[in-house]
């Protein structure tokens, strides 16, 4: 009966999605048949019949969250079926994210100068990766450690400003060997933990010396570095504009709440989410910003949950909110490397 329903009501969002994606076929099949297309999409294989069923539960439960919510044309972005959908929110949550509490990592006690309080150019967009400053969209797999990618992200991005060579790096070094003040591999850290790691060890090696193996190991030998930096500043706190003349420069690693429903399946257009409040458990760098053809002003967010959540890896979410902090708290926790 239940599949009945389900089969009705996938043929008649089927005819409302018009010109939706290229998966758009996923929506002409029952929820049972979507799970097993989804299951070998994303090569999902279950222990037994008993686990498959309750994660045809959950997978469930999110397919009629994402369909009800993309029934609303009033929303300025859509969600779709990922990776993450036969997982509940708090499954999530605890493999996908990492970043730990402000009061964990000294976020607030230190004064550090902010360099760009005096840029006036900004520009109305900007896309890092068009400069050559951003690696392909990298995966963090089950593992915490959201907090090295957003850290190496912004190295990345402020290598390449500095010396003009854009060489991918190791975020399994900073999860085997920054483990001072906080970073605890897998379970969590901080970015700018990582930035003080990476100017004390006098760098970071590249990732293809020191590839990412989704798990922590002991610290490895992390000759030779790739890239160097001097320390880290932090953009004011709550302050938009400060972080508009912060992004104009180079890529900067931020602290956001990415644990909601809708930040967990969105799939495409400019993102907001009003409910996410500011309490950031996930870290992401800052790689541009711009305006749609709507008029919606939005920052480009680098996430590292692979090529096939988001816009191709990266999420556009809605900038200048009235909240000071920012769309989800984007604007709290920001910090980028010098070079
Ligand atoms: C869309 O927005 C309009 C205008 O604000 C509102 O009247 C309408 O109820 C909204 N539709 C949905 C489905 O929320
Ligand atoms: C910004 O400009 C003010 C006023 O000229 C100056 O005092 C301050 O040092 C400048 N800040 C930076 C970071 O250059």
């Amino acid at each position: 009966m239940t599949s009945i329903i389900f089969f009705l009501l996938a043929i008649i969002l089927s005819s409302r999605t018009s010109g939706a994606t290229s998966r758009g076929g996923l929506f002409e099949a029952s929820a049972i048949e979507k799970h097993e297309q989804w299951m070998s999409r994303f090569h999902r294989v279950y222990s037994d019949d008993s686990e498959k069923t309750s994660r045809f539960e959950i997978f469930k439960k999110n397919l009629k969250f994402v369909e009800s919510f993309n029934m609303n044309t009033n929303n300025t972005y859509k969600l779709d079926v990922n990776k993450f959908s036969d997982l509940t929110d708090e499954e999530f949550q605890a493999r996908y994210m990492g970043l730990v509490p402000e009061g964990m990592t000294g976020d607030s006690q230190k004064t550090v100068s902010f360099r760009y309080e005096n840029v006036s150019e900004t520009g109305e967009s900007l896309d890092w990766r068009l400069k050559g400053a951003v690696t392909p969209v990298k995966d963090q797999g089950r593992c915490g450690c959201c907090w090295a990618f957003a850290a190496v992200a912004a190295v990345e991005g402020v290598t390449k400003i500095a010396n003009g060579e854009l060489v991918s790096l190791s975020e399994q070094q900073l999860v085997d060997c920054s483990t001072a003040n906080n970073n605890m591999g897998c379970d969590g850290g901080s970015a700018l933990t990582a930035y003080d790691y990476i100017k004390e060890n006098q760098g970071i090696t590249s990732e293809e010396n020191y590839p990412y193996q989704a798990a922590q190991q002991t610290c490895k030998s992390t000759d030779p570095a790739a890239a160097t930096i001097s320390g880290y500043e932090a953009v004011p706190k709550d302050d938009e504009q400060a972080l508009l003349k912060a992004v104009s420069q180079q890529p900067v690693s931020v602290g956001i709440v990415g644990s909601g429903a809708n930040f967990k399946h969105y799939s495409s257009g400019i993102f907001e989410d009003e409910y996410c409040g500011t309490d950031s458990h996930h870290a992401v760098a800052i790689v541009g910003y711009g305006t749609s053809e709507e008029g919606i002003k939005y920052w480009l967010l680098k996430n590292s949950w692979g090529e096939s959540w988001g816009e191709n890896g990266y999420m556009r979410i809605k900038r200048d909110v009235d909240e000071p902090q920012g769309m989800c708290g984007l604007a709290h926790r920001a910090y980028y490397p010098v070079a």
